[in-house]
């Protein structure tokens, strides 16, 4: 039996079509952006419209809906940090996605200890296990209200305790995703399978 499609035309869904991609661009890695305002205050939003960008060099991005702060610092100082949102910190992750006025500081008003980067001003969230430590390579503005925001790496530091056989493992970063409206999920069944090279293929013909 074929299935019956429902068909989505985003010139007449208009606004209808950020909920509906929402919901099937899944599941979304949450980056747990941390910025420092031009006038110092430290700031940290998740944004789940996240993902790696370059390999050479190496740049993430993130994408802003709307001008917030996280993009307004990112701009204005040409830093930001990326930590990743974990199981234990779910509850932390959402109340810094409060609508807090600029001038308040997400990490006092959640109670988030600090913790120096590296190599950048904004903060990483000490208790979270992977800090990516980025400076601004530029924005992409699509002309309706989100921007899409670049950073080149140029730091990463990961708690030893997530690492097994000096690689970050699944199970002990314990990551979050974020689905469909106010959806969120863990990392569930994890499998392995190699990918097969074509001249194995052709081997075994
Ligand atoms: C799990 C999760 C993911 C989110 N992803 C995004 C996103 O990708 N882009 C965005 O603009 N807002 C996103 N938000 C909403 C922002 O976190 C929220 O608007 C926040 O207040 C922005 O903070 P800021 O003004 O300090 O940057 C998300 C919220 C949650 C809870």
């Amino acid at each position: 039996m074929s299935s019956v499609r429902r068909d989505y035309d985003p010139a007449e869904l208009g606004g209808g079509i950020y909920p509906l991609l929402n919901s099937v661009v899944v599941p979304r890695p949450i980056a747990w952006v941390s910025t420092r305002s031009a006038d110092g205050v430290d700031n940290l939003a998740p944004h789940s419209f996240f993902t790696i960008s370059s390999v050479t060099p190496p740049v993430v991005q993130f994408t802003s809906v709307g001008a917030k702060d996280s993009l307004r610092n990112a701009v204005a100082t040409g830093e930001f940090v990326v930590c990743l949102s974990p199981e234990q910190l779910v509850e932390q992750v959402n109340a810094t996605a409060t609508d807090f006025p600029p001038h308040v500081s997400e990490f006092d008003a959640v109670g988030l200890e600090r913790e120096p980067s590296r190599l950048v001003a904004p903060p990483r969230v000490a208790a979270s296990p992977v800090a990516i430590e980025c400076r601004l390579a530029g924005t992409r503005d699509f002309g309706g209200g989100s921007t899409v925001v670049f950073g080149e790496v140029v730091w990463v530091a990961v708690d030893e305790r997530v690492l097994r056989e000096d690689r970050p493992a699944i199970d002990l970063l314990k990551p979050m995703a974020r689905l469909g409206a106010n959806e969120w999920s863990t990392i569930g069944e994890v499998s392995d399978r190699r990918r097969v090279p074509y001249a194995e293929l052709q081997a075994q013909a």
